[in-house]
Parts: structure tokens; sequence; C-alpha cells
């Protein structure tokens, strides 16, 4: 350590600051509490820095060793703890930078040419995003990966489907599921679209105009990792649109995570009974011995509303700012922060409780033919084999259900002659198509939910989502032409 030790922020800006900073004012000011999590990317990005200005003569070779040597120590301090964070210092910028003059006196004090903590943040926080980033894509495979096992373990179970959460046609469990694949897909592709955008450096804008120095901004962007640097210096540090890239896609993932969590609270009630959640993500209660509450995934449900809330902040806090930098712009990241450990922790949670989730078949199958739920199978059997209208077969079929809600009997278990009554083209052939199995084995149209359809959506899915090594860019599913059902109506019965 040298003599020369800065304890203040005011010390580190010289000259025109009398008087220590209020204590409120630090109060209010410090970020360290929550930016000292983008220490990694504040130490890569000087070191980017330190050596792009040896290298075009802004520093010496001997300033550049010592920078960079004390930059590796200082990491190593931070990794095991040992690094005092100091509030008075106001953020991880000026601590980093406060410490390496410590340990390596005069060289640390060149850093800071040519650049600006306008350009330092922003970048960091662009690094910090994009591993954000790369991470989620992970968690969303993962949890793709979970529930691809899943629907192909249950690809021809039949359950009932619902519309306005009305019984409405029976589908399987496993097109049900995949349609969860395909929303996370989506998300996985919204991400991969907002890290292409925030793909550019902004380190070397400085404050906002740029520098008068000959640095080298390729050479830093394509050190970090970036494509390009970015264009224009004003922009560089002053939006911040590729935080909210992220909190939208977030936000919109977090709704989807919300509403499967709310199907495996709805179908988790003794009511429902079609899924039992793992007893390790439920918890009972105090009072009530029976109960088994299912807290993870109505956590899962209830945790959206911080990340939506965080977007909303944000956007609220760019909205009237004039360019460039203001500190404003400071209250970017623990809203970001959170929502990132947030959705973190809900992808992970939710695949685990998937994972361990058992479907109670039996019951959804009975579940699948309680509310006539084959009613339009009626109606689209009188269309296809005796060539009624839909509007009047749909009048035909409706009667039908009428009669069988007055008698308190399934529409199969309706008599001949109650089906003659009812329309003279009813015969008794009709039945074959009344059973749950026989009607979603009859949804053979494309991204239907025939088990024969779901089996090839289940290996399309495994190559779009799966495969692919580098997993999130928009990858659409196949087209109808090109996915022929395999298996036509009835083909999958008895296949269970
Ligand atoms: N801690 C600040 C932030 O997160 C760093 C940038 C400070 N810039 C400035 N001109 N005071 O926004």
């Amino acid at each position: 350590m040298t003599s020369e030790t800065t304890r203040s922020a005011r010390e580190l800006w010289g000259g025109h600051f009398a008087t220590d900073a209020a204590p409120l004012m630090e109060r209010i000011n410090a970020s360290i509490g929550f930016d000292k999590r983008l220490w990694a990317q504040d130490i890569r990005g000087s070191m980017a820095h330190a050596r792009m200005l040896a290298r075009q003569g802004i520093i010496g070779e001997a300033d550049r060793e010592a920078i960079t040597a004390g930059l590796e120590a200082i990491a190593r301090e931070i990794a095991e703890g040992r690094f005092v964070f100091a509030p008075e210092l106001e953020d991880i910028h000026l601590n980093i930078e406060a410490r390496l003059t410590e340990r390596v006196g005069e060289a640390g004090r060149r850093l800071h040419t040519a650049r600006s903590r306008n350009d330092q943040v922003a970048t960091d926080f662009r690094l910090w995003v994009r591993e954000a980033i790369d991470r989620v894509d992970g968690l969303l495979r993962g949890l793709q990966r979970v529930l691809i096992d899943r629907a192909e373990a249950h690809v021809a179970d039949v359950m009932p489907g619902f519309t306005h959460l009305q019984a409405a046609q029976p589908v399987t469990l496993g097109h049900h599921l995949l349609a969860y694949v395909e929303m996370l897909g989506r998300d996985r592709s919204r991400f991969a679209d907002a890290r292409a955008r925030m793909d550019e450096c902004p380190l070397g804008a400085a404050a906002l105009a740029g520098t008068s120095f000959p640095i080298d901004r390729e050479a830093t962007a394509r050190e970090l990792g970036f494509a390009r640097p970015m264009a224009n210096s004003i922009d560089a540090v002053s939006d911040r649109d590729f935080a909210l890239d992220y909190l939208a896609a977030a936000s919109i993932c977090a709704v989807h995570l919300a509403r499967l969590a709310e199907e495996l609270v709805l179908w988790s009630t003794p009511q429902f009974g079609f899924v039992r959640l793992p007893e390790a993500f439920t918890s009972g209660s105090s009072i009530m011995p029976q109960k088994r509450n299912p807290d993870a995934a109505e956590l899962v449900r209830g945790k959206s509303g911080r990340v939506i809330g965080h977007l909303v902040s944000l956007l609220t806090v760019l909205k009237g700012l004039p360019l460039a930098y203001s500190k404003d712009m400071q209250e970017d990241k623990e809203g970001l922060f959170d929502a990132a450990d947030t959705l973190e922790l809900c992808l992970a949670a939710t695949a685990a409780m998937l994972e361990g989730a058992r479907f109670d078949t039996a019951r959804m199958r009975a579940a699948a033919g309680i509310g006539y739920t084959t009613a339009t199978d009626l109606a689209d059997w009188l269309v296809r084999v005796k060539g009624v209208p839909f509007r009047e077969a749909h009048g035909i079929a409706a009667r039908a259900v009428r009669r069988a809600e007055e008698r308190g009997c399934g529409l199969e278990d309706l008599t001949d002659e109650e089906l003659l009554a009812l329309d003279p083209r009813l015969d008794p052939a009709v039945r074959e198509v009344l059973g749950v199995d026989r009607s979603v084995a009859s949804r053979t149209s494309f991204g239907g939910t025939a088990p024969s359809r779901v089996r090839e959506a289940i290996a399309a899915a495994r190559r779009r989502f799966l495969d692919r090594a580098e997993g999130c860019r928009f990858e659409p599913g196949p087209r109808a032409e090109e996915a022929p059902a395999s298996g036509g109506e009835g083909s999958d019965e008895g296949k269970r």
C-alpha cells in the first residue's frame, strides 16, 4: 500500500470541494450497496481500457503492467471476500479505482484517462445483462426439457381442455404441456433479440462527447466480446433500453411462468386432483392437518409482480430524462438485479416442481368426459358422415346435450330411440365418436391434440429447442405441409 490513500470520492475529484458530503447525501448517493455486483465486469472493462491506452501510446507500458497486476490482485481480494467496500467512495467504479491507486500509486491515477464513469457504468451493466441473458437461456432450455419429457410420458393421456375455465373439449396432457414449451421458446427468442441489440460497446464515449485522445474503440469493443462500438457517444451514455429489453422479456417470461404456476395451484386442489406436487415444494398448515399448500407455485405466480414492477419502474425513471447522463439512471440496477434473481429462481423452482409432479391420469381421464366435452364431435360427425351443414349440426348437438342433462347421463348413454328422436340422421354409429380417446385421436389437424400429432410435435420441439448448441434465436416450428399426420382417426386408441 502506498501513502497516497484516497478514502472519499471528493478526494478523487480533487480541488473544488471544500466540505464533506452530508451523511444523508452519502446515503442517497451511494450505489456501492448494490452495484458491487458489477465488480467483475468493471475490472474486465478497465483491463481492456488500459491495454488499449498502452497500445495507443496514451499510457506507458509500465503503467499498463502495474494497472493490470493491481486489478488482478483486486479481483482476488473481492472474490475472496477481503475487499472493503466503502460507501463514501460511492460506487464500484470509484471503490476499485481508489483501491488500485492504493496498491499501485501513480499508474492507478492514469487509468481514468479518456473515459468517464458514464461510459464505464454503461459498459459494465451491458456486460452484466448480457451474461444474465445467457444464464436465463440455459434455465429456459432446462425447463423446456422437463416439459418435453413430461409431455412425452403423457402423450396420449386425456384431460379436459378448458375455455372460460369451463370444460370445452378433451385434449391430451402432452399437448397441454407443449403449449408452454412454445411460449418459453418465444421467451428465449425475445432474450436473444435483446442480446443481439445490446451487443455494442459504449466504452470510449467518455462523459458524453467522446475524447480528444487517440483511442481505439474497435479494439476495446472486440476485447470485451462486443460486435462493435456504439455509434453515438451521447446515446452510448444515456440510454438504458438494453435494460428495458431485458426487463420486458423477463416480464413476459414471468407471466408465462405465473400462468403455468396458476394451473399447478388449481390442478393440485382436491377438487381438481389432477396433480400431486412434490412434497418438497409444498407446505402444511399450522392449524389444518389435511393441508398441502402449493407455496412454491404460488410464489412463482406472485413473484411475476416484482418483475413487471421493475419494468414499469425503469420506464418511469427514464421517460423524463434529458440527454445525456443523469444520476436518476443509477436507479436502473437494483430493479434489474432483482428481476434477474427472481426470474432465475422461478425458472429453477418451476423445473424442479414439474420434474417431481405426479399427474393423476385416471382422474384427468374421468374429468375429460364431464361437461359433454364431445358435443363438438357429435356435430362434426353429422357434418362429415351425414352432410349436415355445421350450424344445423351444432343445433342438433345442443339438443342432445340438453336431453342428456335432463336425464343426468353422458351423451354416449342416450338410447338409440332418444338419438333418433333428436334427429333421424343420428343413428347409433355416432357413438363411436363420443368417447374422449376417439375425440382426441381425431384432432389430427396441424398443431392439434391427436397423440399422433403430439408425437411429431415432441420430436420437432427437441430439434428446435434442445438439440442446438447455442440456444436462443427464434426457431419457427415445422410447416404444416412438412409434417403430415402419421395416424388417422382412432389410431392411438388403446395405446395407453
Ligand atoms: N454509480 C453511477 C451510476 O450507476 C455511475 C455513473 C456516475 N456518473 C456520474 N456522472 N456521476 O449511474
